[in-house]
């Protein structure tokens, strides 16, 4: 037994989003717009009424089921106002009525909330509101043949603070708002929300927060917001890791000097590989960030197909590893600590090699110790990287 009934209108033909389904019923990152709508809507603990073109009933129904809602499932009208009669003749009697567009499909749960608090208040109308962000201007009517398009000349600027953009769900005293229906007249048809009814009847009607993301798919382009919102692993926002690597290598080896990808003046590094320290630094960074252990297991160390091999032969090997993952480099800083080479001298020829390499920002800065320690002594090179990384 449930005081309160949420209509769900998803019973329009969803002209602008030209999907040639009814919108309700189009797809939208792998599920309808409709089982999106529905989604965690049984938390309220209300009933749910879901009014759908005529001839779409069975398939809410399984839409329903899917999304973990128990719905009454009822047709439409030509209108949204004779969708919501529809929808208000099925709740029967309740004490409270929520009315919901299904196309407000991503709608968090905080207007819900604030709707409900309103009329447990003794709101007897309430509707979530946001502010006007856009300059506001009326069209005056005179039409003037342009080029490619139709020029329209405009009016007045209306003053926008004092304006609000109404969203759902819009939440009434049942009776009021049957009421409001019985009484609408002509008005119903052109209505294009249930306030307005209810302020026909000059009943005050109050407002409470919108939410941005309660926003109508109504155009494509809204549909492509939704859409990006809706993407799986986070809403859309990237899973973000850290990971540092650190590597040493001792003056003394018979080749180049090999450092960031350059090649330097003066004796070589010694090591199995090329010893480039930095390189090797930025490959534990990398997998250390996503969890795939370090250069040991990536290479073996002693192998001998990498023996003098280039230190970006490592760094490919690591960003193929990641990328099986799913993960791609965000960016990459790598200190090197050594009394020679001195990276200041060749710095943005090493970061552009090593953006390069990695096919995202890398920064490099160096410094010494100031005469203390094997390094500072200048024994070998230091290199330490951190590297942020991302998945969809
Ligand atoms: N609606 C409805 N019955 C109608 C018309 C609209 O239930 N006869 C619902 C829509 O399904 C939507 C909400 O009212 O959830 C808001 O309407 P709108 O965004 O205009 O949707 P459509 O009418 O489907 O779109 P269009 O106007 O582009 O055809
Ligand atoms: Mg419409």
């Amino acid at each position: 037994m449930t005081d309160t009934a949420i209509i769900v209108v998803a019973a329009g033909s969803g002209t602008r989003l030209g999907r040639g389904v009814p919108k309700a019923f189009a797809e939208l990152a792998g599920a309808t717009i409709l089982e999106h709508a529905l989604r965690d809507l049984q938390w309220v603990g209300a009933l749910i009424v879901v009014v759908v073109p005529t001839g779409y009933e069975a398939d809410a129904s399984v839409i329903a089921a899917r999304a973990g809602i128990d719905a009454l499932v009822v047709a439409g009208g030509a209108t949204r106002a004779d969708s919501v009669a529809a929808g208000l003749e099925a709740a029967g009697d309740v004490r409270f009525v929520l009315v919901h567009d299904a196309a407000r499909a991503l709608t968090p749960a905080t207007p819900f909330s604030r709707v409900l608090c309103a009329l447990a208040e003794g709101a007897g109308a309430v509707v979530p509101v946001l502010p006007v962000v856009d300059t506001v201007r009326a069209v005056d009517g005179t039409a003037r043949s342009g080029g490619a398009e139709a020029l329209q000349s405009l009016g007045a600027v209306v003053e926008r603070s004092g304006l609000r953009a109404m969203q759902t769900p819009q939440g009434f005293d049942a009776a009021l708002l049957r009421r409001a229906y019985a009484e609408a007249g002509d008005a119903r048809a052109a209505a294009t929300d249930d306030a307005q009814l209810v302020q026909m009847l000059g009943v005050e009607v109050v407002s409470v927060h919108g939410d941005e993301l309660a926003f109508k798919i109504t155009t494509a382009a809204d549909a492509d917001r939704a859409e990006a919102l809706l993407a799986p692993e986070g809403s859309g926002v990237d899973e973000l890791r850290t990971g540092i690597g650190v590597d040493v290598h001792a003056f003394g080896g018979g080749g180049p000097l090999m450092l960031a990808g350059l090649e330097w003046e003066g004796q070589g590094l010694a090591g199995h590989s090329d010893g480039d320290a930095v390189c090797h630094a930025i490959v534990d960074a990398l997998l250390g960030a996503a969890g795939l252990g370090d250069i040991g297991g990536l290479v073996g160390v002693d192998d001998p197909q990498y023996a003098g091999a280039r230190g970006e032969v490592f760094v490919r090997r690591a960003l193929e590893r990641l990328g099986a993952e799913g993960w791609a480099p965000v960016n990459v800083a790598v200190q090197v600590l050594g009394v020679r080479p001195r990276i200041g001298s060749r710095r943005e020829e090493a970061q552009a090699a090593l953006s390069a390499m990695l096919g995202a920002p890398v920064s490099v800065s160096g410094t010494t110790t100031d005469g203390l320690g094997a390094i500072g002594r200048g024994e070998g090179v230091q290199a330490i990287a951190t590297a942020l990384i991302r998945r969809r």
